[in-house]
C-alpha cells in the first residue's frame, strides 16, 4: 500500500490490531541490495513495517547535489512489492512534511555531528535529525532500522532519541556491497564502469588498514592511507579517521576497552563516496 499523507498513514496505523509490532525503514528512494537488507530485516522483527522514501531537502547542503539525487519511484514501488505485498510505502511530497517552511531544528549531538560527514557537510545532521525525528513521531514505530554504511548518521541518530526520549529501538544493520567490496550506494550508478571496478580499491584499503590496526600505530596507518589514495589518479581522499565508535572522537592512543572503526569519504570523477570498517 501506497501512502501520501500523513493523516492517512496515521489512519492506517491507527487500525492495525494493538499489540502488533511496527518497525520503520527511512530512505530516500533509488533502493538498492542495501535498502533492501534493511527492509528484510524490519520484516523479519515486525508484524508491519513502514518503508519511507523522502529525498529530505534540508540534509542537502547544495541545490545541485539535491537536483542531482536520483529519483527512482517507480522503480522503488516495483522493488518493494516483489519484497512483499504487505508494507506500508509512505512517499509524501515535500509540501506534505514541511508544510510551513522548509527548515531544519537545531540539535545539540554532542559533538557527534561536527566530525567527518558533519565537518564537510554543514548542517546536515541538523537536516537528518529532523526529518527522523518526525517520521519517528508520525509512524511510532517499535524498531527503525539504519545501515552501518552510514555509521555517523547512525549514532546520531541513537543520541536524538536519546534526546528526544523517544520509546523506539534503533536497530544498526551491516553495509551491504557489491560483488569486489564496493559499499552499494545510489551514487554508484553515477560512476562509468570502469571507475566502478577500480573503486573496489576503497574497501580493500579498509581492509588492509585493518590488518595494520594489530599491530601499527594509528599514525602509521593514517600516513599509509595516504599515500595509497595519492597514488591513486583517478580518486581524491576527503578525509580518513580512525574513532571510537561511541564519540567519534578521532583516535589519540589506543585503548584496549574502546571499539574503533575506520571511516574513509572519496571523491571519483566528482562523486563522493563513503565507507567504514570495523577494526577491532
Ligand atoms: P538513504 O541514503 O536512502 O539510506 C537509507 C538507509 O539505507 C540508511 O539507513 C543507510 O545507512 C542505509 N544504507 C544505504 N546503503 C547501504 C548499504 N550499502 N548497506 C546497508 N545499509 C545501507 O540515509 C538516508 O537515506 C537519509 O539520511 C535518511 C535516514 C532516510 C533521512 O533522510
Amino acid at each position: 500500500m501506497v501512502i501520501k499523507a500523513k493523516k492517512e498513514l496515521r489512519f492506517h496505523l491507527e487500525s492495525l490490531n494493538t499489540g502488533q509490532s511496527v518497525g520503520l525503514v527511512p530512505t530516500m528512494g533509488a533502493l538498492h541490495e542495501g535498502h533492501i537488507s534493511l527492509v528484510e530485516k524490519a520484516l523479519s522483527e515486525n508484524d508491519h513495517v513502514v518503508v519511507s522514501i523522502f529525498v529530505n531537502p534540508t540534509q542537502f547542503n547544495n541545490n545541485e547535489d539535491l537536483e542531482k539525487y536520483p529519483k527512482t519511484l517507480e522503480a522503488d514501488l516495483t522493488l518493494l512489492k516483489n519484497i512483499s505485498n504487505d508494507l506500508i510505502i509512505f512517499t509524501p511530497s515535500v509540501a506534505e512534511i514541511y508544510p510551513e517552511h522548509v527548515g531544519s531544528k537545531t540539535y545539540d549531538f554532542n559533538g557527534l555531528d561536527k566530525v567527518m560527514e558533519g565537518a564537510y557537510r554543514d548542517d546536515h545532521f541538523n537536516g537528518v535529525g529532523t526529518i527522523v525525528e518526525m517520521l519517528l513521531r508520525l509512524v511510532q514505530p517499535d524498531c527503525a532500522y539504519f545501515g552501518e554504511k552510514d555509521f555517523q548518521q547512525l549514532q546520531i541518530i541513537r543520541k536524538l532519541v536519546e534526546l528526544e526520549h523517544l520509546p523506539v529501538a534503533i536497530k544498526g544493520c551491516p553495509i551491504v556491497r557489491e560483488a569486489n567490496g564496493l559499499a552499494m550506494s545510489s551514487r554508484n550508478e553515477r560512476l562509468s564502469n570502469s571507475l566502478r571496478k577500480e573503486a573496489s580499491f576503497i574497501y580493500k584499503t579498509l581492509q588492509n588498514a585493518k590488518k595494520k590496526f594489530g599491530t601499527k600505530s594509528a599514525k602509521y596507518i593514517m600516513d599509509w592511507v595516504v599515500q595509497e589514495f595519492h597514488d591513486q589518479p583517478n580518486f581524491e581522499l576527503e578525509y580518513f579517521e580512525i574513532s571510537d565508535i561511541e564519540t567519534l572522537t578521532p583516535i589519540q592512543k589506543k585503548q584496549q576497552h574502546l571499539k574503533y572503526r575506520a571511516f574513509v569519504a572519496v571523491y571519483a570523477d566528482g562523486i563522493r563516496l563513503i565507507d567504514n570498517i570495523a577494526l577491532n
